[in-house]
């Protein structure tokens, strides 16, 4: 297979149209066959549900070249299952678990030349997405529905690669308590666009954001969940039900206590403790595993030991064996890596 002649080395994370995508509609109470199609475009009513209500929700893994050459996927039965978390709470149909895996593994094929080769530091990343397709204009679900799932090759999540972050603490709540924060709605991302654009336009790189009922604990950012590390090596991550349930954070915490041999605690995170802290760091499948340097809250700053040019040491740890699992380095926990090809 041929790979296309793309500056790997320099992608950020952006979109870049691949060959093809996988599609299944569903109508009359049924998922179609689903098949792979070369039309990027959509069309739909203009009184779409996704498009007045927002009933829409996405995943993301990724997959990755391994040391060896092959073509695999990190836990994506993870993905599957929070996807159907998601539908229930937004009252999607669920896309059934065996065909959603069926169907990465579908496009990852179809869009091979677009794997990042081993090395290059990019990976193709890979996006299932559901939305309410036919007309709603009262306020219910939709009765049809199209899942896909699309490809692009990406880079870092955030510009200068592994540099540390410097965040602010929001003033603005992403997810209410008793609301969806917990799940993957395109709602949740909605709500965080103004914040996200007016940290930048402010000098910051991301969000801090403390829970909505009390703004004393730390929940997460706009697209990761957040790891500490404290100065006796306890890696720490807040615990909350309006935050997501990232794959990346329960497999790091499982590659700490089991791989490292640290002490773990997923716990409430004040934000009194933060500036306590060793290390801080952002993880997702986007994030991987971003340091932060330094948090400001409303003008006083908080700046880990690790400092503003590397990861901490134990953050370091966490990126190499994560990172090593994906890319086939090292030999991976059970039911971890899935071989396309
Ligand atoms: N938190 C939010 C709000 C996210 O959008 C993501 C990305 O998916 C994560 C956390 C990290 O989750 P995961 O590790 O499953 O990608
Ligand atoms: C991911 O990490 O896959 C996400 O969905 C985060 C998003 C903000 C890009």
């Amino acid at each position: 297979m041929e790979k296309k002649n793309i500056d790997w080395a320099n992608l950020g994370f952006g979109y870049m149209q691949t060959d093809k995508r996988y599609v299944s509609n569903y109508k009359n109470g049924a998922w179609s066959e689903g098949a792979l199609i070369e039309d990027d475009t959509i069309t739909i009513s203009e009184c779409a549900c996704v498009l007045q209500y927002a009933q829409t929700c996405f995943e993301g893994l990724k997959a990755y070249t391994t040391e060896d050459g092959h073509i695999v996927t990190f836990r994506p039965d993870l993905n599957a299952q929070r996807m159907e978390d998601t539908a229930k709470r937004l009252e999607m149909p669920v896309f059934p678990k065996e065909r959603f895996l069926e169907a990465i593994v579908k496009v990852v094929e179809a869009n091979e030349a677009y794997v990042p080769p081993y090395g290059s530091g990019a990976t193709l990343y890979i996006r299932p997405y559901m939305f309410g397709s036919n007309a709603v204009i009262g306020v219910k679900p939709a009765d049809e529905y199209q899942f896909r799932v699309f490809t692009t090759p990406v880079g870092p999540y955030f510009k200068g690669g592994i540099k540390p972050l410097t965040l602010r603490v929001s003033d603005y709540d992403r997810a209410a308590p008793h609301g969806t924060g917990n799940i993957k709605a395109g709602l949740n991302y909605a709500m965080s666009l103004y914040p996200i654009v007016d940290a930048h336009r402010q000098g910051f790189d991301e969000n801090m954001y403390l829970d909505a009922a009390t703004r004393t604990k730390v929940e997460e950012t706009g697209g990761a969940n957040f790891l500490f590390v404290t100065k006796d090596g306890t890696v720490v991550t807040p615990k909350s039900n309006s935050i997501l349930p990232s794959i990346t954070r329960r497999s790091l915490m499982y590659v700490a206590k089991e791989i490292l041999g640290l002490k773990t605690e997923e716990r409430e995170v004040y934000f009194e403790e933060v500036k306590d802290f060793a290390e801080c760091g952002l993880c997702g499948t986007a994030a991987v595993i971003s340091p932060v340097g330094k948090i400001n809250d409303h003008g006083k700053e908080i700046c880990f030991p690790s400092g503003m040019t590397e990861m901490g040491e134990i953050t370091k740890k966490l990126y190499d064996t994560l990172t090593g699992i994906q890319m086939g380095r090292i030999e991976a926990p059970e039911g971890w890596i899935k071989v396309i090809k």
